[in-house]
């Protein structure tokens, strides 16, 4: 039995009516897809699309009215271009894919949906390569579950979308932004350990916006379902008596100043991310020498 056929909760992860899909150009298709990391998590024949198809641009419309929904109160909607220019053409995209004759009513609401299409996208997650060697950058984690109610969410969709891309296309360093109070950040810190790059980004239009890397450890994620930490995480990690509070930009540059005076590297705890409220302060970790 897979790890994921334990948890109830994501049993609407069924391979039939739901199903991971792949939006990459044939050029950028994974060698080997799922080689690298040991997991049995998605063992369904995903749905390829192709970008640079006229006939595929349906999918492709149906993928942004979904994301630009999810973004659409933060104000970080993708534009369209954006989407060719800097994800399509350069790297990774996928997510998964509800077929639309069985869609629920609860999604139906909240995407104009085209029946032309046999599977509609619910979820997307992007990733492009970095020049640094073998590291890789997130560009967009969206899902519908952020448009409907809590009773008619798909528990962890957000999260097995990013499990899905990495797992697939044999990520094992990546980087990404987020924002401090972004529920996203429940997420972000499950994949592996965890390292604050930024905690203060003014270059980015957000500068509440922390940048981070992940060494993606596979053996961790089912402890996303669990609420708590790796077994093994006092072992390597210990508190550096910093507490950040992410409600205060003081607080988020005094942690970037320590970052940029090589005090670090620093990692959160993503079971305390998890468990306390969005804005509610954290503790800050380092490695254990
Ligand atoms: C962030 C996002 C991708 C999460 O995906 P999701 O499918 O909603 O989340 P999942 O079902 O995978 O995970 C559920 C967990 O996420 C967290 N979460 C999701 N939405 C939340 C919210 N609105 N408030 C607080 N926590 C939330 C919780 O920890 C929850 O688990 P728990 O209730 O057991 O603690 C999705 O909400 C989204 O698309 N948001 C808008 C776009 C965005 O901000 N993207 C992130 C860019 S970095």
């Amino acid at each position: 039995m897979s790890l994921l056929q334990k948890y109830a909760e994501v049993s609407w992860l069924d391979g039939q009516n739901i199903r991971p899909y792949l939006f990459v150009r044939k050029d950028n298709r994974t060698q080997n897809p799922g080689s690298v990391h040991a997991l049995d998590w998605f063992p369904f024949k995903p749905v390829y699309m192709d970008p640079l198809k006229m006939s595929h641009v349906g999918f492709a419309n149906q993928i942004l009215k979904m994301e630009h929904k999810a973004f659409g109160s933060t104000g970080m909607a993708m534009p369209r271009w954006v989407f060719y220019d800097c994800a399509i053409m350069p790297g990774f995209v996928a997510g998964f894919a509800h077929r639309t004759q069985t869609l629920p009513e609860a999604f139906r609401k909240v995407i104009e949906v085209d029946e032309q299409l046999e599977w509609t996208p619910i979820s997307l997650f992007i990733i492009i390569p970095a020049r640094r060697e073998g590291e890789w950058v997130a560009h967009n984690l969206s899902s519908i579950n952020a448009l409907i109610e809590r009773q008619d969410r798909l528990y962890g969709l957000g999260f097995l979308t990013k499990a899905f891309g990495l797992w697939f296309a044999n990520i094992e360093t990546l980087c990404g932004m987020t924002q401090w109070n972004s529920p996203a950040l429940r997420l972000h810190t499950y994949y592996g350990p965890f390292e604050i790059l930024t905690a203060y980004t003014p270059v980015h239009s957000y500068p509440q916006t922390l940048t981070y890397r992940s060494q993606v450890t596979p053996s961790h994620w089912h402890l996303f379902f669990k609420h708590t930490e790796p077994a093994d995480f006092s072992v390597h990690f210990e508190e550096t008596g910093f507490i950040l509070d992410p409600q205060k930009e003081s607080s988020l540059k005094q942690l970037q100043l320590k970052i940029e005076n090589q005090e670090g590297p620093f990692y959160l705890n993503p079971k305390e991310v998890k468990s306390r409220p969005l804005d509610a302060p954290l503790k800050i970790y380092r490695k254990k020498a």
